[in-house]
């Protein structure tokens, strides 16, 4: 393990996807407004974290490696502050499009006395605009020399297409690992990719088969593996740990190792990034699969889309045998 995570340095991964700002605003409410039917949040304090294929890239960087990002901006406050945290933290932000013509995507959630109140999203679904998906493109191949992978993080923001995906693998040529984190309604676009890590819900849909037990769980894995011609699967199943589909036929489960869970959003990202990594850095799917659910396991463990280390992975594995 520690030879595979000193590996992790040298190892770089492109994520490419839908980068968005996780914001939390923080009070109480003691009142009901005199303008209409509903509380007043008196605001304690505000939090802006790195969401969606931000967050991806901010665990690969949590686990050591080399981290390249491609995405979209808008030209306001808040892709300024994108920009700026990963300036901050040592990202690169050349692969970042600014697009005049796009929001950058937040999610805001208003939370009082531990309780959402609200939560309001600023974005834009509509595919991204030639100039744009041309301007990634340019930047996935200055990219190419420098990574051993490409994570496609899809949060149906508009910025996997499939003609953005099809210049991907023409421009790997199945040389580069490709992972994709699929939405529902994507899944014709990711045929020829390396792996892809769907939950149940995506994967049942992506197979058209309802996962209700064990044998239907197989056969959507193995539908998914023959549909999309890829290496593996690896179906996450929430606190069921997940399910690894290899080509070869080979079907592994992976129990979690959580021992307290505390939030569960964003544990998808740590789990490809993870994943990612350690294949390209050259762990085999299978030890691949257990850091990525330990990763998770940590992630879940923590409060806020969250990131972890190799130490508490190290940690993990001390504390969970499998
Ligand atoms: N309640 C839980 N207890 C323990 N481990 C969990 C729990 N939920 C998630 N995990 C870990 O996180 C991994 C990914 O979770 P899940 O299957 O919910 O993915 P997801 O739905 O894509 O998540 P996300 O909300 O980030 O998109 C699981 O395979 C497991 O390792
Ligand atoms: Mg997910």
């Amino acid at each position: 393990m520690k030879e595979l995570f000193k590996r992790f340095k040298q190892t770089g991964i492109l994520v490419i996807g839908d980068l968005m700002v996780d914001r939390y605003i923080w009070g109480k409410v003691r009142r009901i407004s005199p303008e209409a039917p509903v509380p007043v949040v008196e605001v304690t304090s505000e939090d802006l974290l790195l969401g969606g294929a931000a967050n991806v890239a901010h665990n690969i960087l949590s686990l050591g490696g080399r981290v390249y990002v491609a995405g979209t901006v808008g030209t306001d406050y808040m892709g300024k502050i994108l920009i700026d945290r990963f300036r901050e933290s040592g990202i690169g932000t050349d692969g970042i499009v600014i697009d005049k013509d796009r929001p950058t995507t937040v999610k805001t959630r208003v939370i009082a006395h531990s309780q959402q109140v609200v939560r309001f999203d600023k974005e834009m679904k509509s595919d991204i605009s030639p100039a744009t998906l041309s301007l990634i493109v340019d930047y996935v191949k200055t990219c190419l020399p420098d990574i051993k992978g490409i994570i496609i993080s899809d949060y149906s923001k508009g910025l996997i297409t499939r003609a953005l995906i099809k210049r991907i693998l023409d421009l790997t040529d199945s040389k580069k690992i490709v992972s994709v984190d699929p939405k529902i309604g994507h899944f014709n676009f990711y045929n020829g990719v390396s792996l892809i890590t769907p939950n149940v819900n995506e994967a049942s849909f992506g197979a058209g088969i309802d996962i209700v037990d064990e044998k239907s769980l197989i056969s959507a894995g193995k539908t998914l593996l023959k549909k999309l011609r890829c290496k593996a699967v690896i179906l996450t199943r929430g606190d069921e740990g997940m399910s690894l589909f290899e080509k070869s036929g080979k079907v592994t489960h992976i129990s979690t190792c959580a021992r307290e869970v505390y939030d569960v959003s964003g544990a998808g990202d740590t789990v490809i990034a993870a994943i990612t990594l350690s294949h390209s850095a050259g762990a085999t799917l299978r030890e691949a699969a257990i850091i990525g659910n330990h990763a998770a396991g940590v992630v879940v463990g923590k409060v806020g889309t969250a990131v972890a280390t190799q130490e508490e992975i190290l940690e993990s594995m001390k504390a969970c045998k499998q």
